[in-house]
């Protein structure tokens, strides 16, 4: 763990580095809260935003070489290249952490999706309220979240659900794209009737 602090420091800006060291801090609090074990959730933390500052074009020549194609959901969706892009140079330049578990989490970790694993919800939820985010909504969000934490699992989906209204709001006010994975996800925790 003490190499990746390392290794991703040369990839991005003093600002986003701080961030994720901010979000691996937030993901250590919330692995005990939740009483896991959290390692694949730490690495996936100081990982997921290790293309954000990759220019574009050289994300999609990326996803070229490793011969993944991307849907047009992300391509639609600018924000949400990196999340997408994120696992392909993990698989390329960080093979030792190329875990199932680990990719999924930096791959759902902005648009949510139907259905998330833990580590998926805890690596969203980390990297929305971390202390250094200083928009209205992620204190807010934070705060909804520590203030209850009797039934932690649930309290985890009804700030997840907040977290999609902020987003979607913005995204509709804004005239942007939705992604259909963050419908998706908003739909799979309020649905009432199982699959
Ligand atoms: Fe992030």
């Amino acid at each position: 763990m003490f190499n990746l602090e390392k290794e991703i420091r040369p990839l991005m800006s003093n600002y986003r580095y701080n961030h994720t060291l901010s979000v691996v801090s937030e993901c250590k609090n919330l692995a005990e809260l939740f009483g896991i074990d959290g390692e694949k959730l730490i690495a996936s933390a100081y990982l997921h935003d290790i293309t954000k500052e990759m220019p574009t074009d050289s994300q999609l020549l990326l996803c070229e070489k490793m011969g993944i194609e991307i849907d047009k959901d992300t391509l639609n969706s600018p924000k949400t290249l990196h999340s997408f892009t994120a696992p392909a140079l993990i698989m390329s330049d960080f093979p030792q952490y190329a875990d199932k578990e680990i990719l999924s989490a930096v791959r759902y970790h902005t648009t949510g999706r139907a259905n998330m694993t833990l580590t998926e919800k805890l690596l969203y939820l980390a990297d929305y309220i971390e202390p250094t985010r200083k928009f209205d909504e992620c204190k807010r969000l934070r705060e909804y979240f520590y203030a209850d934490t009797c039934d932690i699992q649930k309290r985890l989906n009804d700030t997840i659900v907040l977290s999609l209204k902020y987003t979607i709001s913005e995204l509709l006010e804004k005239k942007e794209f939705i992604h259909s994975q963050t419908l998706e996800c908003y739909n799979s925790l309020i649905k009432r009737i199982g699959d």
